[in-house]
């Protein structure tokens, strides 16, 4: 039966993932998957993680199954966390799954379940594997104008003018925050003007959030979904532990569906669990019990706070920097807008054709879209891209 199988698309993030690897140059520089790496090029496992564990493997005396959303506590902390009371806990159904990923492809699943007819809408450019998991469901994908090759900031008149043509049944896929790939992202003005739209076309609004606390703080960055939440009838979340607790390998998300009537939930929360039973049984625990730890006890909630904050800093730092000594090399402002992004990444804007030359040349590693990965620098190497860039020509 396996002759039948056919080679599938590579997937651009993972496939450089492996050049990399193979590339025995000593001074590459991977700016490639989207992993915080401090400044000696480690990802570290948070303090508060990593106390939170040994408490855990001190005190932990079973590991039977949990339940199919996974632990309620693990729903309850991060619901307060993405959402802090902007919608009554009663509205709002969730699940635990593995990883943020985990959460986008149930979320998916859910939308055909209940409308199989449904068009899901996703940014131009988005995240490849919401086009590939998509595709994989044979679900109906549109895409909206998202990034403004000139400015390398939101085309928002563009946005607007696609998304208009959303109706209701159909989805509108949006980041939280943080946009990846292109670190470009919508102000608290924009982001009612499309409460607005979703009100007026019924569309239902679902929200990846993977950066929470990458951006502008952990406040900051949930304020757009809260806001959304809080306003439309029906909101879909896919929320991710990855990146802001350093939990990656662990595969932590949670799913939650929203809606404007807690008399709902009770559907909404077996739909959840039985999409779980399907797809993998029960979510993962290990991850989801470690963040739970952390959120519910003040002192490792507050380290957590602080290392997370000095993580956000150090990016921020890296992209002043950046954009300083692109300024100093070109004695032009136009790459001013690598300051103003937000989150892990931001998109250059240049052709896969420089991006490759960048890579052959200097060992400089982005993926082919001209999405680099801004935490995979350091002060050194700050300068030393700064100059492949301006050699380049971009
Ligand atoms: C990324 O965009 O690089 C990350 O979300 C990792 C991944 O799975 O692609």
């Amino acid at each position: 039966m396996f002759e039948t199988l056919k080679p599938r698309p590579a997937d651009s993030i993972l496939t450089l993932m492996q050049t990399f690897k193979d590339d025995p140059r000593p001074n590459k520089l991977d700016l490639g998957v989207g992993v915080y790496k401090d400044a000696t090029g480690l990802t570290p496992v948070m303090r508060a993680v990593k106390a939170a564990e040994k408490t855990l493997w001190e005190t932990q005396d079973t590991k039977v199954y949990t339940g199919l959303a996974g632990d309620p506590a693990f729903s309850d902390a991060m619901i307060a966390l993405v959402l802090d009371g902007a919608v009554p806990r009663d509205n709002v159904a969730a699940v635990a799954t593995p990883g943020g990923t985990g959460a986008v492809r149930q979320a998916f699943e859910l939308v055909r379940m209940a409308r199989p007819e449904a068009r899901v809408f996703v940014s131009d450019p988005t995240w490849p594997n919401h086009i590939s998991i998509l595709n994989y469901l044979n679900m109906d994908v549109v895409r909206y104008r998202y990034f403004d090759e000139d400015s390398r900031g939101v085309n928002f008149s563009g946005m607007m003018e696609d998304l208009a043509d959303a109706k209701a049944g159909d989805v509108i896929l949006l980041h939280g925050c943080c946009h990846n790939p292109t670190g470009a992202n919508l102000n608290a003005t924009e982001w009612k003007s499309v409460v607005d739209l979703l009100l007026k076309t019924g569309a239902v609004p679902m929200i990846d959030i993977a950066y929470q606390g990458f951006g502008d703080g952990l406040e900051e960055d949930a304020a757009a979904t809260r806001l959304v939440a809080s306003s439309v009838p029906e909101c879909i979340i896919a929320a991710s532990c990855s990146k802001n607790f350093g939990i990656y390998r662990e595969r932590t998300g949670l799913l939650m569906a929203v809606s404007q009537h807690s008399a709902a939930r009770k559907l909404h929360q077996e739909t959840l669990a039985f999409l779980n039973r399907q797809n993998y049984s029960f979510p993962p625990d290990h991850g989801a019990r470690v963040v739970t730890m952390i959120l519910n006890d003040d002192t490792l909630r507050a380290d957590w706070m602080a290392e997370l904050e000095e993580v956000r800093n150090n990016m921020l730092g890296l992209r002043s920097q950046l954009a300083r000594e692109l300024q100093r090399l070109s004695g032009s402002d136009r790459f001013g807008y690598i300051a103003q992004h937000r989150g892990m990444f931001s998109r250059l804007g240049t052709t896969p054709e420089k991006v490759e030359e960048m890579r052959a040349k200097n060992g400089i590693y982005m993926v082919s879209d001209s999405r680099m990965n801004i935490a995979g620098l350091n002060a050194e190497t700050v300068p030393v891209l700064a100059k492949a860039i301006i050699d380049a020509g971009i």
